[in-house]
């Protein structure tokens, strides 16, 4: 694609920090948003993941800045976003993919793990969000799109903590459609389903855990990125400047909210 295309698009002049955004559904998300012109802040904990999907954004001729940057960790978190706003002179949008989920059956599950999940998955989008709102007030206008799970639809109990964790983020991006909606600011959480991201692709038995689920899904494929991507650059776009507050469940119409 050619560069010229690129800051054609609707993202133009908009800079939009990804964390978790150096693999699977980040990535495919900052993709999306780059070529339509965003510039991106990849925030991410994976250092050989963040080089080479900065580096594959700027081939494509997309603004691309990394930051090595643990979510749970204060000082880390709000250093990159101040850093990412220093470059680029804006945070337009922050999309919260960061995420942890170690499956351990319940009676086994312990609390160092429990809050280990929670510090990553609901204190790391508390972190996010204390830091640039007040960026995206001053600039009166603001999306946060939060990540939960369509885990929590259903309840799992090896995934006690993620799950959560995740029913936190829900509660919690309410909170900031209230706080933010008066200067332009909105906040909306998607629940992807089960998705074919490269880690998904890599657990064993994924096809078997497929076959099972895509026959429930009103929409009989696979999940792919490119799905939750186009969900995010909806939500993270001006355009949806009147939907704030909400939980949209992106999985093929297993579920219902
Ligand atoms: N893939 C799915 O089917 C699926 C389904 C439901 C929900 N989700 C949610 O979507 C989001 C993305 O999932 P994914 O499948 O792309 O996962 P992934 O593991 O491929 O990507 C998560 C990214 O977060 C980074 N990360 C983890 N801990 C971090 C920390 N403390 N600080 C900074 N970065 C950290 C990882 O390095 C990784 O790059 C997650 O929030 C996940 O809960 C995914």
């Amino acid at each position: 694609m050619e560069s010229s295309e690129i800051v054609a698009g609707r993202y133009a002049g908009r800079s939009v920090l990804i964390t978790g955004g150096a693999n699977g559904l980040g990535f495919a998300s900052a993709e999306r948003l780059g070529r339509e012109g965003a510039a991106l802040g990849i925030m991410d904990l994976d250092e050989a993941a963040i080089e080479r999907s900065v580096a594959r954004l700027r081939e494509q001729g997309i603004e691309a800045h990394g930051y090595l940057a643990d979510v749970s960790d204060e000082a880390q978190h709000r250093g990159a976003v101040a850093d990412f706003q220093a470059a680029t002179g804006r945070v337009d949008a922050i999309v919260m993919m960061a995420a942890i989920f170690p499956e351990v059956p319940f009676d086994e599950l312990s609390l160092d793990t429990w809050r280990q999940v929670n510090a990553v998955n609901l204190d790391g989008a508390f972190i996010g969000a204390q830091a640039v709102l007040p960026i995206m007030r001053e600039q009166g206008f603001g999306r946060i799109v939060t990540i939960a799970s369509e885990t929590f639809l259903i309840g799992f109990g090896p995934l006690a903590s993620y799950i959560a964790s995740k029913a936190g983020v829900i509660g919690l991006t309410r909170v900031l459609a209230r706080e933010g909606g008066a200067h332009g600011i909105t906040a909306n959480c998607i629940l992807p389903g089960l998705i074919g991201s490269e880690q998904n692709l890599a657990r064993p038995n994924i096809d078997d855990t497929f076959d099972m689920i895509v026959p429930t899904q009103c929409i009989p494929r696979r999940g792919e990125p490119g799905d939750i991507a186009e969900a995010v650059a909806y939500l993270a776009s001006p355009a949806a400047s009147f939907i704030t507050g909400q939980s949209i469940a992106v999985g093929g119409g297993d579920r219902f909210l």
